[in-house]
């Protein structure tokens, strides 16, 4: 008899072993390792391979006949530049997020828009009853009759109505609630969601209908089980931001069918989520003016430039060890910073208590914040405001020489655009702007942190 050798699987990663173990070897989890179920032992664990019925064997590239995938827009700009330009014909979409963030909102405005204009859209709920998905249909205002709702968790019963409506774009609220009857375990098992999200894939390609899948998300930032279900999908949706604010910035952590930088900006109003189309006016909003310790930054979002405020507040400490704290950006990033700031331009910053913020629920990590962090700090440490109207961006190296950043030259229009009239940026990208920058913004390039005047003037 053939020895089994796939017995026991982690919950949390989806690695495979051969024996129980307290911690998965693989990603590091204590106490997620559960034996796997019996027709797991026959059969291989679920994968979403869909072969191509007219090819056989391996084939060169001239071999294949690629058309451009078709793209239907959502009606929501926002939504289409996070998806890559649109939904894709049989593609498995992801979305996930903290409960209550606004994932079926979302996609209830998705499905309305799209039945709007005549593409029939099948939303399934195993969370809400339907008189509850009217409650929030009618929040959000009139649908069409091509947008079909149904309640319902067996996952052979939703199979079975899909192929006979036959709807282009089907969402199935929550992936966490679905229930296939041949697979022996809980909904929200970590197998039953394996094995429904491989359902889903084979089902989208096969039928050619674009399914929408929400995911929840485990108070690790998980999506609820794992980082095995973005592996198995093409594209994962995150729902960024926080439930006690109205902005949400939707970012897409993958996407075969696109690029992962870009980033949608809504804002959660009583009519459900709207558009935030100028998301630099958003950032920079209630902002104080000529105050020390604030900067404007000017980041970039994939293709888009948005300004944030970076705060830094400094005080002595009262401690042995200073306090620091990082809020929106990278704490070991912060800390090297300052330590730059002392060694090269000699703030004896070893003695306070730093925090840092980036205003508005953006989180940025790219280099092109150092400068304004840096200048935040120095300019909260000597109680000096910069000057009125003033941005900056650049990268900041060790020995504090300043370094060119990517597309300086968007950030500078965006930052004049909105009425700034001074940035301060690396020498390399000054040069590089050369005469294209834009009138009525006056760019001052620093080679390194120390040409950094004392009363942060840069005039
Ligand atoms: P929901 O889409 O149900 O979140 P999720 O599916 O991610 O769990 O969003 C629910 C929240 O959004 C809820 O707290 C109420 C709020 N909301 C509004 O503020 N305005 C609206 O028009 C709607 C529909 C919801
Ligand atoms: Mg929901």
């Amino acid at each position: 008899m053939a020895k089994e050798k796939t017995l026991f699987f982690c919950t949390e990663c989806g690695a495979e072993t051969p024996k129980w173990a307290g911690r998965c070897a693989s990603c590091g989890a204590w106490n997620t390792i559960a034996e796997a179920p019996k027709e797991k032992r026959v059969k291989a664990a679920g994968t979403a391979v869909v072969r191509n019925r007219d090819t056989v064997g391996p084939v060169s590239l001239k071999g294949i006949d690629a058309h451009e995938e078709a793209r239907m827009s959502t009606g929501m700009e926002e939504l289409d530049r996070v998806l890559g330009g649109g939904i894709v014909d049989g593609s498995l979409v992801l979305a996930s997020g903290d409960p209550g963030i606004g994932k079926s909102t979302l996609l209830l405005q998705m499905a309305r828009n799209l039945a709007s204009r005549g593409i029939k859209v099948l939303y399934v709920s195993g969370e809400e009853s339907l008189s509850q998905i009217k409650l929030r249909a009618l929040r959000i205002g009139e649908c069409s009759d091509d947008l079909l709702f149904m309640a319902e968790t067996d996952m052979s019963e939703i199979h079975e109505q899909a192929l006979a409506i036959r709807p282009k774009v089907m969402i199935v609220d929550s992936v966490q609630t679905m229930v296939l009857p041949e697979v022996e375990s809980a909904p929200g098992n970590m197998t039953q969601v394996r094995e429904n999200t491989s359902f889903l894939m084979r089902f989208a390609k096969t039928e050619n209908i674009a399914v929408f899948l929400v995911g929840h998300v485990t108070k690790e930032g998980n999506v609820a089980g794992p980082k095995m279900l973005e592996h198995m999908v093409d594209t994962v949706l995150y729902f960024e931001g926080d439930t006690t604010t109205t902005y949400r910035i939707l970012r897409a952590v993958k996407n075969r069918f696109g690029s992962t930088n870009e980033i949608g900006v809504f804002e959660m109003s009583g009519t459900g989520l709207a558009e935030v189309t100028n998301p630099s006016e958003h950032m920079l909003r209630g902002m104080p003016e000529s105050e020390p310790g604030s900067v404007v930054a000017v980041t970039m979002e994939g293709t888009r430039p948005i300004l944030v405020e970076v705060q830094a507040l400094i005080s002595k400490t009262s401690f042995n060890l200073p306090r620091r704290t990082a809020a929106g950006t990278d704490f070991n990033r912060m800390n090297l910073l300052l330590a730059v700031l002392e060694k090269r331009v000699g703030a004896s910053l070893s003695g306070c208590d730093a925090y840092l913020n980036v205003a508005g629920g953006l989180r940025v990590t790219e280099p092109a914040l150092d400068l304004p962090i840096l200048l935040a700090v120095l300019s909260g440490y000597r109680n000096q405001p910069l000057p009125d109207h003033t941005v900056a961006f650049g990268e900041v190296g060790l020995t504090g020489e300043l370094r060119a950043v990517s597309q300086a030259l968007a950030r500078v229009r965006e930052a004049a655009k909105l009425g700034y009239r001074t940035c301060v940026l690396a020498e390399a990208d000054r040069e590089k702007i050369g005469k294209d920058a834009p009138k009525g913004i006056k760019l001052i390039g620093l080679r390194n942190i120390r040409e950094i005047p004392k009363d942060l003037s840069f005039s």
